[in-house]
C-alpha cells in the first residue's frame, strides 16, 4: 500500500527540505490581504509537519489524510507538542469538514493523487462548503505544459535524523499520454554501516494543464489571486 513504509520514514527522507521557510512562505501568503485568518485546514496534511508549523505561528490547524501511516505520525506530532488539533484518518474527497475555516491548503503533491475528475469537484465543493466568506484555498499541483518543458531528472534525497539515513532514488517520468507523473522511489534506509531497511513505491501523480484546473477552480466560484511555481509544482492563492 501507498505510504506504508514510505509514511513511516517520510520525515527522515525529507529532512533536508527547508520545512520552516516553507511555512513562513504559507503564513505570507495568508496575510497577504490582511483578513483574519485563525482557523486552516490541512488537505492531505501527512505526518503534519506544515500543521504543526502552522499551529507554532498561532493558527488553529486541522488535518487530514487517508494513509494511516502518515497520520499515525501526524497524531504523534501533535500528542508530543501538546496541540489540540483533530487529524482525520479519511479520503480528504469522502470526508464531511464539520467545522468552519478561514483557508485550506493542500500542499506538495497531495491534490495529484485523485485521479477521478469526480473526486477533484466533489473535493472543491467540500473545500467550499467549508470555507467562510473570503476564505483562501493554496493549491499545489503539477502543470503538464512546465513538466513537458523541463522534464525532471534522476534524483537523489539523502536525509539524516537521529541516528538513522536514508538515500532515495528516482528517475521520474512524464507520460504525457496518461497525463502522468510516475516516480519510482527506491529507500534505502540505514545506520552507520548497516541497512536497516530497504523498499520501493511507484508513485503515480496527475498531471493537469491549466484549463482544466481553471475550470474546476471557476465551477467552485473561487477567484485566482496569485500563481508561482514551487519546484516542479505550480501553487495557486484561491479565495472564494
Ligand atoms: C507528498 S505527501 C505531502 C504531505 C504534506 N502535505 C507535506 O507537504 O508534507 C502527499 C499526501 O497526500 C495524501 N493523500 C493522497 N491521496 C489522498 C486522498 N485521496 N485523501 C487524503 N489524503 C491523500 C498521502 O497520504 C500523503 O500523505
Amino acid at each position: 500500500m501507498l505510504y506504508e513504509k514510505y509514511g513511516k520514514y517520510y520525515d527522515l527522507i525529507y529532512s533536508s527540505v527547508d520545512y520552516d521557510n516553507e511555512i513562513d512562505e504559507i503564513s505570507g501568503l495568508l496575510k497577504v490581504e490582511n483578513l483574519n485568518i485563525g482557523r486552516i485546514l490541512d488537505i492531505g496534511c501527512g505526518t503534519g509537519t506544515y500543521l504543526v508549523g502552522l499551529v507554532k505561528k498561532g493558527y488553529y490547524v486541522d488535518g487530514v489524510d487517508s494513509s494511516q501511516a502518515m497520520v499515525e505520525v501526524a497524531r504523534l506530532k501533535i500528542n508530543g507538542a501538546n496541540i489540540q488539533s483533530k487529524i482525520i484518518l479519511e479520503d480528504m474527497a469522502e470526508h464531511t469538514f464539520e467545522r468552519s475555516y478561514d483557508a485550506a491548503i493542500c500542499l506538495f503533491g497531495s491534490f495529484d493523487y485523485l485521479y477521478d475528475d469526480t473526486k477533484v469537484t466533489v473535493l472543491l465543493e467540500k473545500i467550499d462548503q467549508c470555507l467562510s466568506k473570503g476564505g483562501f484555498f493554496i493549491l499545489d499541483f503539477l502543470d503538464i505544459a512546465y513538466l513537458k518543458e523541463n522534464q525532471p531528472k534522476a534524483v537523489i534525497l539523502e536525509g539524516q535524523k537521529g541516528d538513522l539515513k536514508s538515500f532515495r532514488a528516482t528517475l521520474p517520468k512524464v507520460d504525457l499520454q496518461s497525463e502522468r507523473l510516475e516516480l519510482d522511489f527506491k529507500c534505502t534506509i540505514y545506520r552507520g554501516r548497516e541497512i536497516v531497511d530497504y523498499f520501493e513505491e511507484v508513485h503515480s501523480l496527475r498531471l493537469y494543464d491549466n484549463k482544466q484546473i481553471l475550470g474546476h477552480i471557476e465551477k467552485n466560484d473561487f477567484s485566482l489571486k496569485s500563481k508561482s511555481k514551487k519546484g516542479l509544482y505550480t501553487r495557486l492563492l484561491l479565495q472564494k
